[in-house]
């Protein structure tokens, strides 16, 4: 394997003794199996990727050839391994999430501080010929890590970003009653509404901490432009002709459920308490119900402790917290 895939221009040493390449989709079962070596050692609460969830991790690195780095022990063992993949559709920066692990007795040789900084050089490098004009941010997300991993990641530059919680309801369970007084009315998405939706997001969401005042289009390539995106299954509420809340949904299969994610709703500030999240979430969930759809997931800022009762109340429970720390 030619050595100028992994050549760039690093700001660490590469530790001796280990060979190196750029992982392959058959890699993903040794990878997997790094994972699951290391979950129990970071204090991970969430599920382990098996050999297809790895598979399918790596596949939507694009190019792993470029995107990717493992280092292989003296008896062909992985040791370690690094892999970056660019998240889609952002219109405002060039987003890569970086994900590694080195096994628990690899660790401590510098393995791990080579491949973070091996993933921001190749990053940059990315980002000259696939950003554009974009500024480029490196994100690493994850559930649980160790204490040393988190020391790794800022001695390297990156700093905390964001934490919030995932959510989780199944859809058998009963959906509580609606305390409304309001007569709400519902409208699916469709290119004639964006721009409606949009304005409720802008409005819902603009006194949040880091609040990103995004064009519409941004928003709308950002979180309606996937295949995973439903618009029949996306509302707008409206009282009277006023449009007051909105929520847009997601579907994809998660642990072998049909899930569905609330991926963002918001309610105009003059129009909360009033029971429109709630009306809107159980309108949304009778929605799921015949959409074939058995668990409802969404995340939930940990500096947002309002809506998140909100979403207690209507059975969603808590079940892990999502971290990311970024580095422009
Ligand atoms: C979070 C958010 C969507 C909630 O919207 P909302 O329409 O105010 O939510 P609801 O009215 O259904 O519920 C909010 C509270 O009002 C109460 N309420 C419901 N009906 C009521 C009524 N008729 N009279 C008085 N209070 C009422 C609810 O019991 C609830 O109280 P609780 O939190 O103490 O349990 C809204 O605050 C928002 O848009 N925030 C900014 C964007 C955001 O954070 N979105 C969520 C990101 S995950």
């Amino acid at each position: 394997m030619s050595e100028t895939f992994i050549d760039v221009d690093v700001q660490a040493t590469r530790p001796s003794g280990y060979g190196w390449r750029p992982l392959t989709l058959d890699d993903a079962g040794a990878l997997a199996d790094l994972l699951a070596a290391c979950a129990p050692v970071d204090g991970e609460t969430g599920p382990v990727m098996k050999t297809a969830d790895v598979a399918v991790a790596l596949a939507r690195c694009g190019d792993l050839a470029r995107n990717s780095l493992v280092a292989f022990d003296t008896d062909g063992r992985m040791a370690a391994a690094c892999w970056l993949w660019p998240r889609p559709r952002l219109l405002v920066e060039y987003r890569l999430y970086v994900d590694g692990r080195v096994y628990p007795d690899h660790r401590g040789r510098g393995l791990g501080r080579y491949l973070l900084a091996w993933a921001e050089a190749r990053g940059r490098e990315l980002a000259v010929h696939e950003g554009g004009d974009r500024p480029l941010v490196l994100r690493i997300d994850f559930y649980d890590r160790s204490p040393d991993a988190l020391r790794l990641f800022e001695r390297c530059g990156f700093r905390f970003a964001l934490a919030e919680d995932e959510m989780r309801r199944r859809l058998d369970d009963p959906i509580p009653p609606t305390s409304t007084r309001v007569a709400l009315s519902f409208t699916t998405w469709a290119s004639a509404t964006a721009e409606r939706f949009f304005a409720l997001y802008d409005d819902a969401f603009r006194t949040r901490p880091g609040f990103p005042n995004w064009s519409k289009e941004a928003w709308v390539a950002a979180f309606t432009g996937g295949d995973a995106f439903r618009p029949d299954l996306s509302l707008l509420a409206s009282v009277d002709g006023v449009d007051v809340g909105y929520a847009l949904t997601h579907t994809e299969e998660v642990a072998g459920e049909n899930a569905a994610w609330v991926v963002q709703m918001g309610v105009r500030p003059e129009w909360r308490r009033k029971g429109i999240a709630g009306a809107l979430l159980a309108s949304l969930m009778q929605r799921y119900l015949l959409a074939d759809v058995s668990a409802v997931w969404l995340g939930v800022g940990a500096d947002n402790p309002e809506a998140a009762k909100l979403y207690r109340r209507m059975g969603f429970e808590t079940v892990r917290r999502r971290v990311e720390y970024g580095k422009a």
